[in-house]
């Protein structure tokens, strides 16, 4: 028998196993999660971008500081590919870990106040990678409600128990903390800052509560990174804290490059690199990603008025959409939740503002939980007070 004949049996006598895909489709489309791809058609410059055929303003960025498209991290690339090329080649431990992943990996630690540091190809290869790297099945680990999904994953794939404690809440971690006081290995993880609502984390007190029960500290820092704390390092910079907790962190959002990285003390870091099997079985990021990264982190550290002109205008911004009637939560930063509720609701008013010029997602579940569907305003350092207004004006008339 051919391979062709053999084939074109199969064929014939196959039923389709990917059948329920398209009654599941549906189903997602009926109750108003289904997500469409889209296409964005211009750099993100000057905080707008063009995206399925619109300018608009863009407010559904991570780019917080502007750096994404900006001219010194374009400038490093350049430099660098022609030496370096393009693709690393293998994964970090073989042969992919080059001269410039090492520089940025000392940048990092120094930048975050740490003996080392260590890049992944994303931050959340990071956080599944370290989380499975410190835990196991004979470990508990405690972690807020509203952790980010490369937590939660992280989490699921080490085997620890798990104790999920009520967002923000101290009382409800140390009561679980109580609870499990006998367990040999215990972790408490958290968002610094909670990339949905934009609240930032008790981290005095859960570092303290760390501290009571000898349970590490592990922080996402992610939508910190860059735009809080003194030079730039994160929430953990702004506060003094029992023992300095273990920092994830990423290049992608306010550094405007690509990574993930962590960072602590030098031991830690070494399980990590050789324990962490998002880190160890995946190919190093592009040598030259690290040159643009290099390129952010002194923008960082050479233009704090960046992070500080943006926490200003998101303070202006909150207080104005306050004063037109919205829920901002408990938002303190610069991502801004507007609390709609119904998820088609929230993709009818996205869809106004879309049509009025602003590009503002629509998060609904599995992103946030049912029926608390929200607008999730994110600003960057581009914004002018003016770009705002005219956000402010549409956001004031009622939805027809
Ligand atoms: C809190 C948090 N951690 C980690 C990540 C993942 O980072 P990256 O986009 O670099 O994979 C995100 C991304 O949105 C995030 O919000």
């Amino acid at each position: 028998m051919t391979q062709e004949t053999l084939f074109t049996d199969c064929h014939l006598i196959m039923l389709n196993p990917w059948f329920w895909t398209e009654s599941k489709i549906s189903e997602l489309k009926a109750s108003g999660l289904h997500r469409s791809l889209r296409r964005r058609e211009s750099p993100p410059v000057s905080g707008r971008i063009q995206i399925d055929g619109s300018q608009l303003l863009n407010l559904g960025s991570n780019d917080y500081l502007g750096l994404a498209a900006d001219g010194r991290l374009v400038d490093a690339v350049k430099r660098f590919v022609g030496y370096h090329g393009w693709g690393s080649g293998a994964s970090p431990l073989v042969n992919g870990r080059g001269t410039l992943h090492e520089t940025l990996e000392r940048e990092l630690a120094e930048f975050e106040g740490t003996e080392s540091a260590l890049l992944f190809p994303s931050g959340f290869a990071t956080n599944s990678g370290v989380l499975c790297a410190l835990l196991d099945d004979q470990s508990v680990v405690f972690s807020d409600e509203k952790n980010h999904a490369s937590i939660i994953d992280g989490i699921r794939l080490s085997g620890a128990e798990k104790k999920i404690y009520r967002h923000v809440d101290t009382s409800h971690l140390a009561q679980l903390l109580e609870e499990n006081h006998a367990a040999k290995k215990k972790l408490i993880v958290t968002d610094s800052l909670f990339s949905m609502d934009g609240n930032i984390a008790p981290l005095c007190e859960i570092s303290e509560l760390a501290h009571q029960h000898e349970a590490m500290l592990v922080v996402d820092e992610a939508h910190a990174t860059g735009v809080f704390g003194e030079r730039g390092q994160g929430i953990h910079g702004l506060v003094s804290l029992e023992s300095p907790p273990l920092i994830i962190g990423t290049l992608s959002k306010a550094l405007g490059s690509f990574g993930g990285f962590v960072a602590g003390p030098h031991t830690v870091i070494e399980w990590i690199w050789n324990r962490a099997r998002s880190y160890m079985f995946s190919t190093a990021s592009p040598e030259v990603s690290c040159a643009a990264s290099l390129a952010a982190l002194s923008v960082v550290r050479d233009e704090p008025q960046r992070r500080d002109e943006l926490l200003v205008t998101a303070t202006w911004l909150r207080e104005q959409l306050q004063l037109l009637g919205w829920d901002t939560r408990s938002s303190s930063s610069q991502i801004i939740p507007i609390v709609i509720g119904d998820a088609g609701q929230a993709q009818e008013l996205s869809r106004v503002l879309w049509q009025a010029g602003f590009f503002v997602p629509a998060i609904r579940p599995p992103a946030v939980a049912q029926d608390a569907s929200i607008l999730r305003v994110s600003l960057s350092w581009q914004h002018s007070r003016g770009d705002l207004e005219s956000f402010l004006e549409v956001l004031g008339k009622p939805v027809s």
